[in-house]
């Protein structure tokens, strides 16, 4: 059952999702889900690999659609991918032939804007991601941190209600991750975009988010689903955030990996 608060942003509604391998054989990967993310929620998405997280975010996205059920954006079925939702990916898919102001200016072309407040919105993503000295430079040429911080501004810069962000900073190095989290939660605060984020780390979801989640495989779907403290402090060493983080821990050690075992014979 599926209680609607009147915020609500995200809506999935005994959703299942199977895939259809080549081997003929299917395989439920999402199994009569029921979750509704409000609007401004800053959401975590933990559990073993397999488990579906990623699928759990196209269906948001639009890249994907559920087998049965529906997925809902303000109440309305997501249909198709729509400049409402930004996607971040593990690897920043920038464009290389484009420098960094290019690839952020990018989508902002589809949107309507003149160029004055195209120069305007570029310019304010730059800074706040700190790429203004960055500006002309091609992909190729930043680090991966760079790079991936280019991938939230240019997400950012067409101000989507809802930010879906799969994995985004686990290439990065440990330093380059924290500040990029820091950055990330200071943007949240001033837009409270909702956010649907995936992560394999605790550490990470305890840190970020104000509510967390945990998929096991079809057959368990949610089994962990609590909200974190607004008013929390955002410090990795109190009391506080080191249980979370076993909790955590402990939620995530009562599930099985989800992905079934290959067993080759050398026949
Ligand atoms: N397009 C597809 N066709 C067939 N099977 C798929 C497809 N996409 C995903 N799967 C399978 O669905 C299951 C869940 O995949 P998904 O990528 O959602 O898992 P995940 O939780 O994001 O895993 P990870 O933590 O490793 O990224 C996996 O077994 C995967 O092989
Ligand atoms: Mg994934």
């Amino acid at each position: 059952m599926v209680f609607d608060t009147g915020k609500t942003m995200i809506t999935f509604q005994n959703v299942n999702k199977t895939y259809h391998n080549q081997t003929g054989r299917n395989s439920p990967v999402l199994s009569d889900i029921n979750l509704i993310v409000s609007k401004g929620e800053f959401l975590c998405v933990l559990g073993p690999s397999g488990c579906g997280k990623t699928t759990l975010l196209n269906l948001v996205a639009g890249f994907i659609f559920p087998s049965s059920g529906r997925v809902m954006l303000d109440n309305t079925d997501i249909s198709e991918p729509g400049p409402d939702r930004g996607v971040v990916f593990q690897e920043a898919t920038l464009f290389p032939w484009l420098t960094v102001k290019k690839n952020i200016e990018f989508g902002l072309k589809f949107t309507g804007k003149n160029r004055a407040n195209r120069d305007e919105t570029v310019r304010t993503h730059l800074d706040q991601m700190g790429l203004l000295d960055h500006a002309d430079k091609y992909p190729h040429t930043l680090s991966g941190g760079m790079r991936q911080r280019v991938a939230i501004a240019r997400v950012l810069a067409l101000e989507p209600k809802v930010l879906l962000m799969d994995e985004p900073f686990s290439a990065l190095d440990a330093n380059t991750r924290e500040r990029l989290q820091d950055e990330l939660l200071r943007v949240w605060s001033d837009y409270r975009q909702t956010v649907i984020y995936v992560t394999h780390s605790v550490e990470e979801a305890a840190y970020l988010a104000n509510r967390i989640i945990i998929l096991g495989k079809a057959s368990v779907g949610i089994f962990t689903d609590f909200q974190v403290a607004r008013n929390r402090s955002r410090s990795r060493s109190t009391p506080g955030f080191l249980s979370l983080k076993n909790r955590l821990r402990n939620d995530l050690a009562r599930q099985p990996c989800c992905i079934q075992p290959q067993i080759f014979t050398n026949r």
